[in-house]
Parts: structure tokens; sequence; C-alpha cells
């Protein structure tokens, strides 16, 4: 039984407050978990509390974490620690608002991760193996190299140029690839001149005068490796379109464009004809509903379609979105959600619909390493969390080499065909 909740203030990557939640048992076992906080954030998606004014920008989360104290720990003190859909029912119960909007997001998922460590404490197991007691693979990892969009004051207009290894295996052969192609793009960038520092996520600044450079300089970067672009490496892109579109019109600021909805999609299927591009995210801002389907149906065969902004992490969103057509892969976030049963909901609705998985974490991240063991327990295809620099990345990707080598080596979970996800 839940015996005491905790909440504090800590600190996430961005030097921003952010909640930790922390639940003790009646066996003295203990779990705790911290939120991360979006930068790029969809409309429906759970927002975070925070105490607004000037101190901190207004960021300071104090409300946050007084509810997590009162409301929150009055209404689950004494409640069985394993029940994690009572648990999440509560919390839905206590804020019913579609985006959390009274508790704050921050202050449920914090609740709600922390939880579900506690139970796996209880148990005597790692989360992972809590959620699934025998995986048999580790999901794909999908790793950002160059920052850009709102992790890089728009520099450029895309958010994330991502890499994937496709014929690696094992998690340690993949992430080695990473590496070697992040070391190779940062020699290019390094002779175009000074660095510029790094992206939100710890991706390479986008000191480039075009979207597009950024693809051929990734594609570059990949070939000088001596890994064949498209065939052991390939190029994955979260375009987070909603941070550019509006009624329907795409604005390229960054190459001083404005185009349509046609226009713009024109020039993402000139850039999958050129370039190894297997994977794109948001490429329709999320109320350009007819433009999702259009990408779709135009690069579903070829790529993974992602929704990101498009369906936070929303089962009934995903159901309508795979009954028209819209998407084959569901971006797979916990605190758009605000509860861990609610994105396994969402998680399961992706599957039904036969759609490929990539759990995420957030821009603003923390060493919480939660997302990595929910991908495993999961089985998820891919697991995304920003580049292969910075503790708060790196403490993702090295738990899951830690989980590999626990299970004795397990293969990746292979990139998923897309031919027959289309809808
Ligand atoms: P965010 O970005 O955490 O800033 O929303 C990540 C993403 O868009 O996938
Ligand atoms: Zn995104």
């Amino acid at each position: 039984k839940i015996t005491r909740v905790q909440g504090r203030r800590v600190w996430d990557s961005r030097g921003r407050p952010t909640v930790e939640a922390e639940i003790t048992t009646t066996s003295g076992r203990r779990g705790r978990a911290i939120a991360p906080a979006g930068a790029s954030r969809g409309s429906g998606e759970a927002t975070d509390l925070r105490d607004g004014g000037v101190r901190l920008g207004g960021l300071d989360v104090r409300g946050a974490v007084h509810n997590v104290e009162t409301r929150i720990a009055d209404a689950l003190i004494g409640h069985p620690v394993a029940d994690q859909e009572g648990i999440d029912g509560i919390l839905d119960a206590l804020d019913p608002t579609p985006t959390r909007s009274d508790l704050g997001g921050n202050a449920t998922v914090s609740v709600s991760l922390a939880a579900l460590h506690a139970a796996a404490a209880v148990a005597d197991l790692p989360v992972w193996r809590h959620l699934n007691p025998s995986p048999t693979r580790i999901p794909r990892p999908q790793i950002q190299i160059i920052g850009g969009g709102a992790h890089a004051a728009r520099r450029v207009d895309l958010q994330d140029f991502m890499v994937v290894p496709l014929s690696a295996t094992r998690i340690d052969d993949a992430l080695e690839q990473v590496a070697e192609v992040y070391l190779s793009v940062g020699r290019i960038f390094a002779e175009r001149g000074p660095s510029l520092g790094v992206a939100d996520e710890g991706g390479f600044w986008p000191a480039v005068a075009a979207n597009e450079e950024a693809l051929s300089i990734l594609t570059r970067g990949i070939e000088q490796t001596g890994l064949v672009p498209g065939v052991d490496v390939a190029i994955s892109l979260d375009i987070a379109a909603s941070e550019f579109e509006t009624h329907g019109r795409y604005t390229l600021a960054s190459e001083d464009r404005v185009l349509d909805g046609d226009a713009w999609r024109s020039v993402v299927e000139g850039w999958l004809a050129v370039y190894p591009i297997v994977a794109v995210e948001d490429p329709a801002g999320e109320h350009d509903a007819p433009g999702m389907r259009a990408f779709t149906r135009s690069l579903g065969d070829r790529s993974l379609v992602v929704g990101d902004d498009y369906l936070v992490t929303d089962p009934q969103r995903i159901e309508r979105a795979a009954a028209e057509g819209a998407c084959n892969t569901a971006l797979i976030k916990v605190n758009q959600a605000g509860t861990v049963t609610r994105t396994s909901q969402a998680h399961a609705a992706a599957r039904r619909a036969g759609w490929s998985t990539i759990v995420s974490a957030r821009s603003g991240e923390t060493e919480d390493i939660s997302v990595a063991h929910l991908a495993v327990g999961w089985d998820a295809d891919i697991l995304k969390v920003g580049s292969i620099t910075r503790g708060e990345r790196t403490a993702k990707w090295n738990e899951l080499i830690r989980i590999d080598s626990e299970m004795g080596g397990l293969p990746l979970a292979p990139f998923p065909t897309t031919a027959a996800r289309v809808g």
C-alpha cells in the first residue's frame, strides 16, 4: 500500500524547474520519477502547471508540487501500489479536464510514473521486467544529430535531423554507428567555421543556410564514416510542422518563403527522392488533417509518417487517424497523456491499428530513465530521446545497454517495413 507521496522541485536540462514525485509503500520500498517538459507542444496534450508571475520566467512549479503533496497524496495514501490503473483512475477523477489543467500534467505524470517505479521496487524487479518479464527485443534507436526549430531559436524550420541505424542488429553496434556519424558531422561543421554550440537535445546547432543543407551535411556525414546511407544508416526527420503552419500555409522562415500545402508537400517529397529519409514526423500542422492524410498517401509506402502533435498520445485520436488514413506510426510520450495507463492505452491503440510505435522523451529532460523502461516493457519499435550527447540523453541510451546486457543480449527490433502499414 502507498504510505507516503512526496513532491519536490528539481531541475531539467534547460535549467527550468520541474516536478519530482516519490512514493513510499508499506514495505518501505520507494519509487520516484521526474516530469519531462516539451517545447514544441501539441495543443491537445496535457499541460504543465506553472506558477506564472515573474520569478523563473513564470515557470516555477510550486503549485504542481503542492498538488502532489496535498490533493494527490490524500487520494492515494492507502491505495495498493500495484494497481496502476486504479491509481491513474484516481488521478483522472481528481482532474477530469482533458489537458490536466487543474492538477497539472507535470503533477500527474510524475506521480503516475513514481507509482510504477514503486510497484516494480515492491516486486523487486526493474520497471521494464515488471512490465514484461521476458522482452524479446530492444527498441531501435532514433538519434538526433542536428537540432532545429523551436529547439534552436528557429535557425532552421525543421526541428530534428536524426539518424536510424538500419543494418545494426544489436544496440551496441547501433550506438557505435551513430556515434561515428555524430563525430563525422562534427568534423564537417568544424571545417565550415567555429562551433555555435548545441541545440536543446544535444544535436549540433544548425549553422546552415537552408533546411536542405542540413540534410546534405547529414548524408555526407554518414558517407564519410564508410557506412552506406539508406542501407546502414538512414535519416529521419521530426518536421514539427505545427510550429510553422497557419491555416494550411507553411512558412519556411529560414528560407524566406511561404508555401501552400501542396507546394510544401512537394518540397518534402523532393527531399525523400534525394536523401535517404525513412521517417517523417508531423509533416503537416496539427490542425491540417487533409495535409496529414495527403502526406500519408504520398509517402506512407516509403517512410514512417509519424504523428506527434497530431496525435498527442491520445488513444481516440490514434483510432480516428487510423480510420482516416492519417499517419502510420504513433509517437508515444507519457507527459502528453498525463498517466502511465493512458499512455499504454495509446500504445495499444497504435498496435491495434497495425502501426509502428516510437516511445519518446521530451526536449526538456532529466536523469530520469523511465522512458527506456517503458519502451522495452511495451515492446516499442523505436526509442527517441534526442542526441547521443549530454547526460539527460545518454542516461536513456546507457539504460538500454544495461537492459540488453541483463538479458544476455537481445536483437534490436527490426526497422518497421512501411508498405504494409498504410491504411
Ligand atoms: P518537444 O519536442 O519535447 O519540445 O515537444 C520533441 C518532439 O517534438 O518530438
Ligand atoms: Zn515531434
